[in-house]
């Protein structure tokens, strides 16, 4: 763990790399294998499909919006389609839909998981069933390292016969009624973007529990090229392939996975032990049907009790040069997904997750964080939690 001066900047979970990385990007430069294709796509594949249980099928990705386009695609998503999703998640989650020409119909969150609501997920399937409609598919996120409640969003996809795709992005390394996430669903997609639990620097994963839909993905990642000595094509495909290099630093990634979420539950448990007991502090819950990753230590501050605003503690760890980001603005918030529809965890109350997004935040919660830059943050969160209530 580095430690840094009093005064470095402390970013929101930057890259952890150990130097093992270099022994497969070295064996690439040496066998020349500077590809979108080779050895380490390969040993990353078969490593990450071991690591996740052995049943999955993987095709690399050169960034998990890819893994998420053609995982909507292997699922037959076609325009005029609905497909339902997780309103609370990054826009890579939902642009997909849109780009196939379908349409997202947007789920709410629930306040146990802060993912899908089964609730919200059970009323949006009966109603679309009364107007004859059945979604193509459910694209459920996996948020700040915790899983969704599969357990009861997979019997209800399954009654209604809507495959799941799980957007397990940042989820890697946690489990959900104690299976990996990642392992949920017909299709998963997993991120490997530079502020993941792992990184390739950027890359993605997706991982199919049938064989013949990572074949597909595979073929429709490069180009679709028909067998023929020729260019042959007769479907337009994707240049979607993760490179040799990126998946070597993907192979030395995977072998540290455990240490990286022991450190990032570590944070959290000293963020949560430090500020939990605070008037007005929440911090994400964990079910006892989940075991998160804690990607990102996540709180909710209520104003009202809490004597500050989230975006007041948010520009106070800004003058200390510590960067934290507001919770995702939910998609159907978003001006790119105006008038869409939106099914609300209780519909007589204000959605779960506008509750979330206005008042959540992520902390700092790199693996390579140090306890002396766990205290900054933590003393400046103490500082101004402290102050006088706003309302009494
Ligand atoms: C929930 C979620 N889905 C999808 C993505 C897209 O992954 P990538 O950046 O690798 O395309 C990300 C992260 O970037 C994400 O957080």
């Amino acid at each position: 763990m580095k430690q840094s001066s009093p005064s470095a900047p402390i970013l929101l979970s930057p890259p952890h790399l150990t130097g093992e990385e270099r022994l497969f990007v070295d064996e690439a430069f040496r066998s020349n294998w500077i590809a979108p294709l080779g050895p380490n796509v390969d040993g990353f594949e078969r490593e990450m499909a071991t690591h996740l249980g052995g049943a999955l099928h993987a095709c690399a990705t050169s960034s998990g919006t890819a893994a998420i386009h053609l995982g909507l695609v292997l699922l037959g998503v076609q325009p005029g389609d609905l497909v339902l999703c997780s309103s609370f998640t990054f826009v890579a989650s939902a642009n997909p839909i849109r780009q196939l020409g379908a349409e997202p119909v947007f789920i709410d969150s629930d306040d146990t998981s802060w993912n899908m609501s089964p609730a919200a997920l059970q009323r949006a399937l009966t109603t679309l069933a009364r107007e004859g409609r059945t979604p193509r598919a459910c694209l459920a996120v996996d948020l700040y390292g915790q899983g969704c409640d599969y357990g009861a969003i997979e019997p209800l996809c399954a009654r209604h016969g809507v495959p799941i795709l799980e957007d397990a992005a940042e989820a890697l390394g946690a489990t959900a009624h104690g299976k990996p996430c990642g392992t949920f669903g017909d299709i998963a997609a997993l991120s490997f973007n530079g502020n993941k639990i792992i990184t390739t620097s950027g890359g993605g994963m997706l991982l199919a529990r049938d064989e013949a839909h990572a074949a597909r993905a595979r073929f429709l990642a490069t180009q679709a090229r028909d067998p023929a000595p020729h260019y042959e094509h007769s479907t337009a495909g994707f240049n979607y392939r993760l490179s040799n290099i990126c998946a070597g630093v993907g192979r030395g990634q995977l072998m540290t996975l455990a240490d990286r979420v022991a450190r990032r539950r570590a944070i959290f448990a000293r963020y949560q032990a430090a500020l939990g007991a605070m008037p007005g502090v929440r911090f994400m819950p964990e079910p006892w049907w989940s075991r998160s990753s804690r990607w990102l230590s996540t709180l909710t501050i209520d104003p009202a009790s809490a004597g500050c605003t989230r975006d007041e503690l948010m520009h106070a760890l800004a003058e200390e040069r510590i960067e934290s980001r507001p919770t995702w603005k939910p998609m159907h918030m978003q001006p790119l997904f105006a008038g869409t529809r939106m099914f609300a965890h209780d519909p007589e109350l204000e959605p779960v997750c506008e509750r979330l997004f206005a008042h959540g935040l992520c902390l700092p919660s790199g693996s390579s964080m140090s306890n002396s830059d766990l205290d900054r943050v933590i003393a400046v969160a103490e500082r101004v939690l402290g102050r006088t209530p706003v309302r009494a």
